[in-house]
């Protein structure tokens, strides 16, 4: 057989068993799949203000107590990173820092430090000088991308790139780049609350289910360990309009607060504003109760928010779409310490959820009484005796569920 340099059968790949190595921030941890992949390139997208610098910062002080960090920053001075820096605690003296946008002296001193891992705040100011086109724009950022990879690769580093986003919410820049890295991060949330989000779309090394939580504070983003009721205000519990659902992310659960207000639309055309759920399954629901269950919404504004700034991904929110707005709709509460969770669809069936029985575990554990669900999801589930289990099969089901707690 012709010599053909590294063709080999994939069985005989030798590989260091070790590759995983903690970032030291459990919650991000967690999204990864275990923490950080030697070698591997993580973008880290998000609004502006959300706390990428903060997070990657903190990042850099933890991996730093054992091994050479580079931060690169060429968003902000060494003044400023020391200041956030000292807020967010120990400098190791293994952090190096280099406030620089142009990629050469960035890849001298990657080949010069030799470092475990590299921060680059942000791919889309970096930029290559002999390249005629501005930084940030698309032959800027693939260039830029492309040869950094390349040096984290010869030197053994993992990278972390920090990327801004558009006004849509998509990753600003080429396309390519988001095929060049191997997990994609993006952190989310409102500004104005403390609550942020790392939710992963896209890793070669792991499943992209689990969400972090973290708590912006003072120190720094924490970490949060159990955070399945802090998307729920317990005063609007058995307040009209406002519904717990018991959704899924990943291997955990969360109980989240859907609010809905339903009001007589003012104007011509009917406004709806959704925030935190899915509007095409918003619009499904609203069309599905008009027309199956014949709730007249067309003539009314409908108004849906997630509290906290949580961003439900998961279509057994549907049910607490439904039940937030009836419960809006005809000012009638669902019985305090109760919670929903199932799929609608087209037709109006209630469709099963995954995880049924993780979600009634949870339920019970923070004090709820009872849950109504899909029909299909009854059988074999936890919560016999005061934990009261309502099953519904189609959307008529649930409203006339619904019309008892009139
Ligand atoms: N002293 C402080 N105490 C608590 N939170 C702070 C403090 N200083 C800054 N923050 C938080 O950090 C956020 C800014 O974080 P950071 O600069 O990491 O965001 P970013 O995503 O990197 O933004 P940009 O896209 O502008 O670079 C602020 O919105 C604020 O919530
Ligand atoms: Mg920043």
């Amino acid at each position: 057989m012709q010599h053909v340099p590294n063709l080999r059968p994939l069985c005989e790949v030798e590989v260091t068993p070790d590759l995983r190595f903690s970032s030291g921030l459990f919650e991000f941890d967690r999204v990864l799949g275990g923490g950080l992949v030697e070698g591997g390139v993580v973008l880290l997208g998000g609004e502006p203000g959300i706390g990428k610098s903060t997070l990657s910062l903190q990042l850099s002080l933890a991996l730093a107590v054992d091994k050479p960090v580079l931060y690169v920053t060429a968003e902000e001075s060494e003044k400023q990173l020391f200041l956030r820096a000292q807020r967010l605690g120990l400098i190791p003296a293994s952090l190096y820092i280099l406030s620089e946008s142009n990629i050469h002296v960035v890849l001298q001193a990657i080949h010069t430090l030799k470092p475990k891992i590299v921060i680059l705040d942000s791919i889309q100011v970096v930029m290559d000088p002999e390249i005629p086109s501005v930084a940030g724009s698309v032959n800027q950022v693939r260039h830029c991308a492309a040869i950094l990879i390349n040096a984290l690769k010869q030197v053994g580093a993992s990278g972390i790139f920090i990327g801004h986003i558009t006004k849509e919410g998509q990753l600003a820049g080429p396309k390519v780049l988001e095929h060049l890295v191997d997990v994609i991060l993006y952190l989310e949330g409102e500004r104005q609350q403390q609550y942020r989000i790392l939710r992963c779309f896209k890793n070669r090394f792991h499943h992209t289910q689990d969400i972090g939580v973290f708590e912006m504070c003072e120190t720094g983003l924490v970490g949060i360990k159990n955070p399945s009721a802090i998307f729920m205000d317990e005063t609007s519990m058995g307040v009209p309009g406002a519904v717990i659902v018991a959704t899924r992310e990943g291997s955990r659960v969360f109980l989240v607060e859907v609010q809905a207000l339903v009001v007589d639309s003012g104007y011509g055309m009917a406004k709806r504003t959704f925030l935190g759920v899915d509007p095409n399954r918003a619009n499904l629901m609203i069309a599905a109760m008009e027309k199956i269950a014949g709730v007249r919404l067309s003539t009314k504004d409908v108004i849906l928010n997630i509290v906290g700034g949580f961003r439900a991904s998961e279509p057994a929110v549907d049910l607490g779409i439904v039940y937030a707005i009836l419960s809006s709709t005809y000012d009638v509460a669902l019985p305090k310490g109760f919670a929903v969770y199932g799929e609608v669809g087209l037709t109006g069936e209630i469709r099963g959820a995954p995880q049924s029985a993780l979600r009634l575990q949870e339920l019970m554990k923070m004090g709820f009484s009872g849950c109504i669900l899909p029909k299909k999801d009854e059988e074999g589930l936890p919560g016999a005796g005061e934990f009261k289990r309502w099953a519904v099969g189609s959307l008529k089901d649930a409203i006339t569920l619904f019309s008892k707690f009139k």
